[in-house]
């Protein structure tokens, strides 16, 4: 480093100058004139070779030992970018260059060890589960971004404090008692309430060991299994509904054709009349099961649309007068507001199901004398579809659910209309498979509007 120490220097010249004045004072009052030129003049002399010869060894060995002690000293503090930069020749010189290679590899270690342990961080802070790191005692040393995000507050909150007093789910405290006892893994489930609702976690907590074997603390990951939960419930809710729904029309059946065999069928009239009923029955549960497997299949196709060029005008046309049938017989009035040609890039039979079904419900949840409007127009690049009624409407509380399996605002009413509340789940799925969106607006006893936008090719 820099700065050398010169007062080792100076008070060698020092002593040196005091021991040649001493000399001198000594000697040349015993000298004649002619000999104290001489000795004068040798003592001279041999002051300045005393002096070349300090001054040598100062440069050569005391300077560069004085610089490599300092930065042997930063390297001890831990600055390992200290280097001794004079370069000096013989043994002084071999231990700067020994010093500088020893500075250089603890910097690059360092580094290394900096990097590392910047990965590391990364990504134990983009863990998709949370972590929290606990010593033996029982105190948090750290906790990832993941776990912050399940139980909210700072870092400053649990880190430094024992588990148990941040935590306060028994389930956990267990969880980490275990795994200091057993010394082995334990798994537990528990749920936290996170504003309205409450989040599902699963914690698996780990003991940790040192080289020696030695317990040294325990880890415990977090899972947010909420999501996997609600799916699970989904699926239990769907097959109890499937079961429930399919049981209905089944009973009926049953107990028609039961009563039929029991002796009604000698009864023209009754016989009529309970034949009807099964074949009504009987369709339903086509129908049911026909939205069923139409459901799964496009639940497993989701990304395979057949995508083609449609002109949307024709295909509404197509399917008009179906749907103008059925209005008629409760005198409603269905109305459309068609561009005259409207080419776009999409599944031509799934939409056509997606009109299908709009207008079925427009049709079927609208009083007689009612009326139903088609608008289908583009907008940039986007193929705009509405469809309006004038009918019953939907309450608030029941809107975001209409679009879920089965659901239906009131079941009584719209098993009357054949209904099996999967139409617009069904519709929903197509128009996420095309990359589109539905919405709708609806009043009680006002009507409803579903407003569709798809784009008009896919990217
Ligand atoms: N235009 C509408 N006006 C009022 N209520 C509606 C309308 N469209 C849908 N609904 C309500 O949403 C529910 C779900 O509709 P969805 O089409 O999914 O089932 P569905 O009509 O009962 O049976 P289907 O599967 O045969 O269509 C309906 O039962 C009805 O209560
Ligand atoms: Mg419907």
């Amino acid at each position: 480093m820099g700065s050398v120490n010169v007062r080792p220097f100076l008070s060698y010249i020092f002593v040196v100058v005091l021991v040649f004045a001493g000399m001198a004072v000594i000697i040349i009052p015993l000298l004649g004139f002619t000999e104290r030129i001489i000795g004068i003049s040798s003592l001279l002399g041999g002051l300045i070779v005393f002096m070349v010869l300090i001054m040598n060894i100062f440069e050569k060995y005391i300077k560069p030992i004085q610089s490599a002690a300092r930065v042997a000293d930063e390297l001890v503090r831990g600055n390992y970018k200290a280097r001794t930069y004079v370069s000096y020749f013989g043994e002084a010189g071999k231990l700067s260059n020994s010093i500088n290679v020893l500075a250089r590899s603890l910097q690059q270690i360092t580094l290394q060890e900096k990097m590392q342990e910047n990965q590391m961080s990364t990504v134990i802070d983009n863990m998709e589960s949370g972590l929290m790191l606990i010593d033996e005692k029982g105190y948090v040393h750290m906790v990832n971004r993941k776990f912050l995000s399940i139980f909210g507050a700072e870092e400053k909150d649990y880190v430094g404090f024992l588990y148990y007093e941040v935590l306060i789910q028994e389930k956990i405290h267990k969880a980490v008692q275990e795994a200091f006892l057993y010394e082995d893994k334990v798994k537990v489930s528990f749920s936290i309430p996170t504003g309205l609702e409450r989040k599902s976690v699963e914690a698996v907590g780990a003991p940790l060991f040192n080289e020696k074997k030695e317990l040294k603390g325990a880890v415990l990951v977090f899972h947010d299994i909420t999501e996997l939960k609600r799916l699970e419930e989904m699926r239990k809710d769907f097959v109890a509904n499937v079961s429930h729904e399919l049981k209905t029309p089944i009973t009926s059946i049953k107990g028609f054709a039961e009563t039929l065999l029991e002796g009604a069928m000698d009864d023209t009239e009754l016989r009529r009349q309970f034949l009807e009923i099964i074949l009504t029955e009987s369709g339903r549960l086509q129908a049911l099961v026909h939205d069923l497997l139409e459901l799964s299949k496009l639940e497993k196709d989701e990304l395979r649309l057949e995508y083609g060029n449609y002109d949307v005008t024709l295909l509404v046309n197509d399917l008009l007068p179906v749907v103008r049938q059925q209005a008629e017989k409760k005198e409603i009035e269905v109305s459309v507001n068609l561009p005259d040609e409207l080419v776009a890039v999409i599944d031509g039979e799934r939409m056509k199901q997606v009109f299908i079904n709009l207008l079925n419900n427009a049709v079927n949840y609208t009083q007689e004398h009612g009326k139903v409007v088609l608008t289908v127009s583009s907008d940039s690049n986007l193929l705009k579809i509405i469809v309006t009624d004038t009918g019953i409407g939907i309450p608030e509380e029941a809107q975001s659910r209409i679009f879920e399996r089965f659901y239906r605002v009131d079941r009584a009413r719209s098993r009357n209309t054949g209904g099996t509340g999967l139409g617009l789940a069904i519709v929903k799925h197509i128009i996420e498979a095309h990359k589109g969106s539905i919405y709708l607006e609806s009043k009680v006893n006002e009507g409803t509007t579903f407003t569709i936008k798809v784009p008009l090719k896919p990217e």
